[in-house]
């Protein structure tokens, strides 16, 4: 198969763009290089970078490695910087997008896969429940906003130009390579703070000083086994939660990787942080029928923080 990842430097695409040359596809990345890493891009797979702003430079790289499937994750992928930057976040996010639709349908791409957002895009998850597809999304910051539309966008397409297309709405992604240096991925920040000794920040879900936000933490071996199985056609739904379906605070994270690390890190309580929901937890029980048991919340941490000793300098 002719694999093409937009988004491929970044940590999630990065993942699907191995996994994908495991398997011996061809693959090509797009990127702009604003977040990702080149290093990120397996030397097997042919490199393109481009902003998907850019409808005539994406729409060369589309006629010239001719793609049958296209996995979709470049994104302006921070909570935060949609709510300080929201005409940014929807023009990468939205029309950026779109663009990448267009080229879809311009040159016959089989399947389009859309990494979405469970995190965000379902707003507040009431104690004791899980967000599930019947849950209606209330988007609440421009990032949640944004990846809502282009679902929308994606069900037009499908109804307008029959272009197939699958959207994974991924809970919080964590694992190996996540930039540790960006306001998302607590996990790797953690990581790399806690192995210099460098105090961590547990931001508040109500009030300073309570266990924080809690969180559906997915490692990200999972997140790409959905990715590939939805385009190997293994996925017949068009829309797929993926998460664990357990519940983690702030606190309780930064306590697991303190020990794992066996760190001398200080724990701070900060305030609430602008766009952060207080608590977000995915039904992930067709995905689970579907793909098999996730890995869990203890085994992924270990993996993760073991990469990060071995890579402390990065
Ligand atoms: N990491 C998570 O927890 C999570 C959760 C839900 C959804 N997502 C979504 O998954 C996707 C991948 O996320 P990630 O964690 O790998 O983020 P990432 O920032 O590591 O990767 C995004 C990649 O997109 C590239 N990019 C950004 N703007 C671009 C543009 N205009 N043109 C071309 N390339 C551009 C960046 O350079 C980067 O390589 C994103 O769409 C994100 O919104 C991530």
């Amino acid at each position: 198969m002719r694999l093409l990842i937009t988004g491929g430097a970044g940590f999630i695409g990065g993942h699907i763009a191995e996994q994908a040359v495991e398997l011996g596809w061809t693959v090509a990345v797009v990127d702009d290089l604003s977040g990702g890493r080149r290093e990120n891009v397996p030397a097997a797979a042919r490199f393109f970078q481009c902003d998907i702003r850019n409808l005539a430079g994406l729409q060369q790289v589309f006629a010239e490695f001719r793609p049958e499937l296209v996995s979709h994750q470049a994104a302006q992928a921070s909570v935060s910087v949609s709510v300080r930057e929201p005409i940014r976040d929807a023009e990468i996010n939205i029309l950026g997008s779109i663009n990448v639709m267009q080229c879809c349908v311009q040159h016959g791409v089989q399947h389009l896969v859309f990494a979405s957002t469970g995190g965000a895009i379902y707003g507040e998850v009431p104690e004791g429940t899980r967000a599930s597809l019947a849950t209606t999304p209330v988007p609440q910051s421009p990032y949640a906003c944004s990846k809502f539309a282009v679902e929308k966008y994606l069900e037009s397409f499908r109804r307008e130009h029959g272009l197939k297309s699958t959207v994974l709405r991924y809970a919080n992604v964590y694992g190996p390579r996540q930039d540790p240096h960006g306001e998302a991925g607590v996990v790797a920040i953690f990581c790399n703070r806690m192995l210099v000794g460098e105090p961590v920040s547990v931001f508040a879900r109500r009030t300073e000083g309570d266990p924080g936000c809690v969180r559906d933490y997915v490692f990200i071996s999972d997140v790409v086994k959905a990715n590939l199985a939805a385009m190997q056609g293994r996925i017949p739904d068009s829309m797929l939660n993926v998460g664990t379906g357990v519940e983690t605070t702030t606190l309780q994270l930064a306590e697991q990787l303190k020990q794992i690390l066996q760190s001398s890190s200080d724990v701070r309580f900060g305030g609430i942080r602008p766009g952060d929901v207080e608590r977000s937890l995915l039904d992930a029980t067709r995905m689970q029928e579907l793909l098999g048991a996730p890995v869990s919340v203890a085994e992924g941490l270990q993996q993760t923080a073991r990469w990060f000793r071995a890579h402390r300098n990065r």
